[in-house]
């Protein structure tokens, strides 16, 4: 395993794809109401990136698969496909994650909406996880270890009775989509060797499930969802070390970290 160590001017690179990235999910807000099909807030997220943004949506034919986003709706918990046919209803949770490429560099965020008005449980959900994110980002500093970002998670969402899905990671990135290292959202002792650096860049994207942890491929070969059918909530930024702490790529206008 290699961590790349990114150049001033590839962080400069990644700092602009970030915000990109974090524009899409700002512009997309308003349309995330009852009624929308997942294919069309898909369809108006490609044309902002590729017409406005001058962007390329990572997500496009990466390893074949089929959008220019992810849209994962309630007990989906990541890589949903979006679909005309799907619409979203009163009462959902629903993450959309957006990845773009700007001059070769990637900056990759997802959030979670509620759609209209939605039962406290599902609400509560969606917040500890966005809190966990939080809680995770908060760690990252010069030496401390990747160890430090996924106890401070599991910690949070297990306390708050949800789990942690172990079998998706952060991960880096830069000039490729996924690069090492693998950041885990739970506390596997092999994490305390992975030591953070200044010029390191990664997401942190916890999925914290209502239920229990295991989830399961549906039969299109992307779709994740949990076994137990429970809720499922995400929350991805990207960020790298500084030599103080961290730095934000994919913050969105006025956005401030969520904490318990
Ligand atoms: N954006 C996702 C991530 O956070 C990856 C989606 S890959 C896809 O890493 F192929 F499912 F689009
Ligand atoms: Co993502
Ligand atoms: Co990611």
């Amino acid at each position: 395993m290699t961590i790349k160590i990114k150049t001033p001017e590839e962080i400069e690179k990644l700092r602009v794809a970030g915000k990109l990235a974090a524009d899409v999910l700002e512009m997309i807000a308003p349309y995330v109401i009852p009624g929308a099909s997942t294919g069309e807030l898909n369809a108006i997220m490609h044309k902002y990136m590729t017409e406005e943004q001058g962007t390329i949506p990572a997500t496009l034919n990466y390893h074949g698969f089929p959008a220019s986003s992810c849209i994962s709706i309630n007990q989906v918990v990541c890589h949903g496909i979006p679909d005309d046919k799907k619409t979203l209803k009163k009462g959902d949770i629903v993450n959309i994650d957006v990845t773009v490429i700007k001059e070769g560099y990637h900056g990759d965020t997802s959030r979670m909406f509620e759609v209209g008005e939605v039962k406290p449980f599902a609400s509560r959900l969606s917040k500890v996880a966005h809190e966990c994110l939080w809680l995770g980002i908060e760690q990252v500093k010069p030496n401390a270890t990747l160890y430090d970002v996924a106890y401070a998670i599991q910690q949070h969402a297990e306390k708050n009775n949800y789990s942690v899905v172990r079998e998706y990671c952060g991960h880096g990135i830069g000039s490729e989509f996924h690069e090492d290292p693998q950041v885990l959202h739970y506390a596997a002792p092999e994490l305390k060797d992975i030591v953070l650096k200044p010029g390191m860049v990664f997401t942190i994207e916890p999925m914290i499930n209502q239920g229990k942890a295991p989830v399961k491929v549906l039969g299109d070969n992307w779709t994740v969802v949990t076994k137990d059918r429970k809720l499922s909530a995400q929350w991805e930024h990207t960020l790298t070390v500084t030599e103080t702490g961290y730095e934000i790529f994919t913050l969105r206008t006025n956005e401030k970290p969520v904490l318990p």
